[in-house]
C-alpha cells in the first residue's frame, strides 16, 4: 500500500480492529477493515446519516451491526448449506486497505478480499477478486465490484445493506418503489403487488423489492431531512426495520434503537442475483447524498 494522503488515518477502532479514517472537506467517514464496513459518515453540518448499533460487536467473529455491512456472495441463508453464514462471508472477513488518495475535494479508499482457503472451502468455494471503493465528499459513494477470477462461471448475491439514521421511522417514508412488486420475506416466496404509494412503516418491515433500478429517498420528518440514494448496476432494493419484537431477540441491537433507524439496501439477490463467466467483471454502487425535505 502506498503512503496515506493526511486526510486517511489508518486507526485502532473498538474491538482493537484496524480502522481506516476519513476527514474530507465535507464529511468524515469511518471504514473498518473487518467486513469492509463503513460504520460512520457524518456530512458537516448534519447528524450522523449512516445508523451503528450502540449495542453492536466488534470482534473476528461478528458482523458490525449498523453502518454499511456488505452481503456477499449469498443474501439471507445458503440454501443447502445451514452452517453457511446468513449473508455470506464477506461481512464477517478482513479486507486489505489497497489505497487511498484525495481527488479534489473528494477522499478515495479502496479495499480488496479475494479467494482464501476458508472462502474456497465454503459454500461458495470459487476464485474471485472484489473491490470496494468508498468516495468520501459531499456525498458517499460505494461501490463493489465483483471479477471472476476462477475457469468456471459462478452466480452471487450481494448487497450494500445500509443502515440510515433517522428521527423516528414511524413517521419517515421511502419514495421510489411505488408500483413495485415486492416479496415480504416473513410471509411468503411469492411476489405481491406494488403498493401506490411510498414504503410507511408501521410494524416488522422485510421487504424485497424486485426488478427496480430506481432510485429512493428517504423522507423523515422528525429529523427534517431528506437521504437521496441512488444506484447503479443494481436490480433489487431491500427495506427493513425490525420493529420492537425483532429488535428485543437481537442481542447486538439496543431494545429501543430500532425507531431510530431504517435499511434501504442496495443489491441484486433472489432472480437478480449475478452470473459471471470466468474473467468478467460486476460492478453496483450506491450513492447517499442529504438534503432539507423540502426537496421533492
Ligand atoms: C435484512 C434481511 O436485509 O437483514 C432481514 O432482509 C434480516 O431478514 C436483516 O433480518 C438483518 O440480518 P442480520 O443477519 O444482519 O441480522
Amino acid at each position: 500500500m502506498s503512503t496515506l494522503p493526511p486526510s486517511v488515518r489508518l486507526e485502532t477502532g473498538q474491538g482493537g480492529l484496524p480502522l481506516v479514517r476519513v476527514t474530507a472537506p465535507a464529511s468524515t467517514a469511518e471504514i473498518y477493515l473487518h467486513g469492509a464496513h463503513v460504520t460512520s459518515w457524518v456530512p458537516q453540518g448534519q447528524q450522523p446519516v449512516v445508523w451503528l448499533s450502540a449495542e453492536s460487536r466488534f470482534d473476528e467473529g461478528s458482523a458490525i451491526r449498523g453502518g454499511v455491512p456488505i452481503c456477499f456472495p449469498w443474501f439471507g441463508a445458503r440454501a443447502g448449506h445451514p452452517e453457511a453464514p446468513q449473508h455470506g462471508f464477506a461481512r464477517l472477513s478482513d479486507w486489505e486497505l489497497v489505497d487511498a488518495e484525495e481527488q479534489g475535494d473528494e477522499v478515495v479508499v479502496r479495499l480488496r478480499l479475494t479467494d482464501s482457503e476458508a472462502t474456497r472451502a465454503s459454500a461458495w468455494p470459487y476464485l474471485f477478486e472484489a473491490t470496494f471503493t468508498v468516495v468520501v465528499g459531499v456525498r458517499l459513494s460505494m461501490t463493489l465490484e465483483v471479477v471472476n477470477r476462477d475457469t468456471t462461471e459462478f452466480a452471487f448475491e450481494e448487497a450494500l445493506h445500509t443502515y440510515l439514521a433517522v428521527g423516528d421511522v414511524r413517521s419517515t417514508e421511502v419514495t421510489g418503489l411505488e408500483g413495485t412488486d415486492y416479496v415480504d420475506r416473513p410471509s411468503g416466496p411469492d411476489p405481491l403487488p406494488g403498493e401506490p404509494g411510498p414504503v410507511r412503516f408501521t410494524g416488522p418491515t422485510d421487504r424485497i423489492y424486485l426488478a427496480t433500478t430506481a432510485p429512493t429517498t428517504v423522507r423523515d420528518e422528525a429529523g427534517a431531512r431528506a437521504i437521496a440514494i441512488a444506484k447503479d448496476g443494481s436490480a433489487t432494493t431491500v427495506v427493513w426495520n425490525p420493529w420492537l419484537d425483532n429488535a428485543r431477540a437481537m442481542a447486538d441491537f439496543g431494545d429501543d434503537e430500532w425507531t431510530g433507524m431504517v435499511c434501504v439496501e442496495t443489491c441484486n439477490v433472489r432472480d437478480d442475483s449475478v452470473l459471471l463467466e470466468p474473467d468478467q467483471s460486476h460492478t453496483m454502487s450506491a450513492r447517499l447524498e442529504v438534503s432539507g425535505l423540502s426537496t421533492p
